[in-house]
């Protein structure tokens, strides 16, 4: 057999693996270091217990005639979830029936692709989460890595860096007929597009007949009302937006497993067709729907209590963030030119050592300090230079790490 071709241009392993093996080899050369890791956004703290009731009752339940059930009727999921979320999430933005339950944001940014093929130019902010480029050269849609490190040929990278606080200078870039891919509040940068901004990108994909998959993971981390939770508080984005959004970071669900996608009636291809008729023809063809478990402990979290739940969750992660920040901003690092980003309605702090290698910070400070970040570069090539701090973390741990950058000389 011949391997995949397009999966042969992908240039190294999955970021995350890549920092997980260098933590890996440290920890045995250094047996009796306490590495402590603010690497991979993983959450870290226990299921809350109206949610993890809700879960354990369903469980239990399933264990009994009466209370047992197998597949649902198609991969949507159940429908009183898919009202909630429209209910409680989008305020009836969106209908239930646009809404479509998943196993979580990144698998269903791998099926999206597949809805557009393989002739589709994809476009990114720089940096961005490497599933957007990494699935689009699996599908075929972007050429392999170029030598001289700057990503892959046939992807579009919007630069988003300090100097443009975060947001594309120039959206001319985008082609016609391309998918956009975009992440607000922003991983890695930690940065959240204004309604203004967003109503710029809305109508450059209008004009450019371009698609935008909107990444709202990180949305229940805004605490500044005046910012958008979702690209479908923007004019014209029912014409041509999907937007993904996760269970995962607002109540710990990255290993329970559980998201949603929005794709909204209008949205259409070029010949008229229905974008949700073909998701809905994909996902019943090749996924047989979220675990009913978790969609309980779904329903749950947008209950009354679940939503207090999901506040002190969040704000809880939130206060690490803040101390991180702090941390990075004293004199060690500000004299050193250090420049600290997001991690106000986001749970990533992003950071700036001027004309350093992130991959040269990542060593030092898992050397040096035994904590693990990430690497900018890892997130795309306008990521060199920064590495982003994750607040998913025991309080204490974050604590201990802090004081350990105190004493960092950089
Ligand atoms: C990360 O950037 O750390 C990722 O968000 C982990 C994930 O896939 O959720």
């Amino acid at each position: 057999m011949k391997q995949n071709e397009h999966i042969a241009k992908l240039s190294s392993g999955y970021l995350f693996p890549e920092i997980a093996k260098r933590r890996r080899a440290f920890a045995s050369a250094h047996p009796d270091a306490r590495i402590i890791s603010l690497g991979i956004g993983n959450t870290t703290e226990p299921l809350t217990p109206h949610i993890c009731t809700a879960m354990a009752q369903y469980a239990q339940a399933l264990g009994t005639k009466s209370g047992y059930s197998g597949y649902g009727d198609d991969s949507a999921g159940v429908m009183e979830l898919r009202d909630k979320i429209a209910q409680v999430l989008y305020n009836g933005a969106v209908s239930a029936g646009e809404v479509y339950i998943s196993d979580g944001a990144k698998c269903d940014v791998g099926r999206i692709q597949q809805l557009f093929g393989s002739g589709v130019t994809a476009v990114v902010q720089d940096p961005a989460y490497p599933v957007y480029v990494d699935g689009s050269v699996m599908t075929g849609a972007a050429g392999g890595a170029r030598v001289d490190g700057s990503g892959y040929e046939g992807v579009v990278y919007m630069p988003c860096t300090a100097e443009n606080q975060f947001f594309p200078s120039d959206l001319s870039v985008i082609p016609e007929n391309a998918l956009i891919y975009f992440c607000s509040p922003n991983n890695p940068t930690g940065a959240v597009a204004s309604k203004a901004q967003l109503a710029a990108l809305v109508a450059a994909a209008r004009a450019k007949k371009s698609v935008i998959i909107f990444d709202a993971a990180y949305a229940a981390y805004i605490r500044d009302p005046s910012l958008p939770r979702s690209i479908f508080e923007i004019d014209g984005a029912r014409e041509c937006a999907i937007e993904i959004n996760s269970f995962s970071k607002p109540i710990g669900f990255t290993g329970v497993r559980l998201g949603w996608t929005v794709v909204p009636k209008e949205l259409t291809y070029e010949d008229g067709s229905s974008v949700a008729r073909s998701w809905e023809r994909l996902t019943n063809t090749i996924f047989n729907g979220a675990s009913n478990i978790a969609q309980q402990g779904g329903l749950a979290s947008l209950s009354a209590e679940g939503q207090k739940e999901t506040r002190a969750l969040t704000d809880y992660y939130l206060a690490n963030a803040r101390r991180i920040r702090e941390a990075l901003s004293q004199s060690n690092f500000s004299a050193a030119g250090v420049e600290v980003y997001g991690g106000d309605n986001a749970p990533y702090v992003w950071v700036r050592f001027p004309g350093r290698k992130s991959w040269d910070i990542f060593d030092r400070l898992l050397c040096e300090c035994h904590v693990v970040c990430t690497p900018g570069a890892g997130f795309g090539p306008a990521g060199e230079s920064y590495i982003r701090f994750s607040a998913f973390g025991h309080q204490e741990d974050v604590a201990e790490a802090c004081g350990r950058l105190a004493r960092f000389s950089v």
